[in-house]
């Protein structure tokens, strides 16, 4: 099986691209930044059975490229996890024009530019399968998460009209959505992991990764289309 993960230099993508390469499938790790990259594709180890791809899901061409590159490389596409996505979090009246476009165009535009690139690929493989991992803040909106819980709740019902969309093909579509995880997601990235990580409360990108494996390895007579995936003891409020 041939699996592409956006987003997948480190955090949660990491954790998916890993749990796959260890279950012996051919991966395919993606993000902007190539130094990073090539460090995640060192720490999984997997030789030729992962491959790196620098793109920005936010450029359709480079979603196309990302496809095409996997096609090259590995012959298909089985699986699919739009994963890359960004966290940025002040209120409506003091939030720029650049951060609301960022945070659309990667966790909204760019999951559709990849999922268009993708899917011929996969129905000409005869199926295949799309993990689109939102967020509860797209079922849960707070004050200061308008962009975020947008792009989020936008997500889910993209997938969710895909999924009735590509079933017929044999593709079948999930997303995921996680509550709090320790990565160093919206906090500025890794400078501030450490702090993050201390958080032993919230999930772990592992967990994250068990149940995207989980969900592709299912029979193939089953989809569970949507998950909820939340910290079991999250700290008490008040
Ligand atoms: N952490 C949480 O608490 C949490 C909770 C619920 C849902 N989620 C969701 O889970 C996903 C992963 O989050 P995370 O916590 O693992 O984040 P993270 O640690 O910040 O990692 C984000 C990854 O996405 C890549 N990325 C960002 N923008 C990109 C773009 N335009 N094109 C390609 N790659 C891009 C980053 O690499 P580059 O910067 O090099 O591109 C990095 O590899 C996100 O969709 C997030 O919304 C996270």
């Amino acid at each position: 099986m041939v699996a592409v993960v956006t987003g997948s230099s480190r955090g949660i993508g990491f954790a998916i691209a890993k749990a796959f390469a260890s279950r012996g499938m051919q991966v395919v790790l993606t993000a902007r930044k190539e130094d990073e990259l090539r460090k995640a594709a060192a720490a999984l180890g997997s030789g030729s059975s992962v491959h790196t791809v620098r793109a920005d899901i936010r450029k359709p061409a480079d979603a196309d490229l990302m496809v095409k590159d996997t096609v090259q490389r590995f012959g298909g596409v089985d699986v699919l996890v739009n994963n890359a996505g960004v966290g940025k979090f002040a209120n409506v009246a003091d939030f720029s024009i650049d951060d609301w476009q960022q945070v659309l165009e990667t966790n909204l535009s760019g999951a559709f530019y990849c999922c268009r690139a993708a899917i011929p690929e996969m129905k000409r493989r005869g199926g295949g399968y799309i993990v689109n991992i939102s967020s509860l803040a797209g079922k849960n909106p707070f004050a200061g998460g308008a962009a975020y819980c947008a792009s989020k709740s936008a997500l889910n019902a993209f997938s969710e009209a895909l999924m009735q969309e590509v079933r017929y093909d044999n593709i079948r579509v999930s997303y995921i959505m996680p509550g709090s995880v320790s990565t160093g997601f919206g906090v500025g990235g890794e400078s501030e992991l450490s702090t993050r990580l201390g958080a032993d409360w919230k999930i772990a990108p592992e967990d994250v990764a068990e149940v995207v494996v989980e969900l592709v390895t299912l029979n193939q007579r089953s989809l569970a289309s949507r998950v909820e995936l939340r910290p079991s003891r999250p700290p008490r409020k008040g």
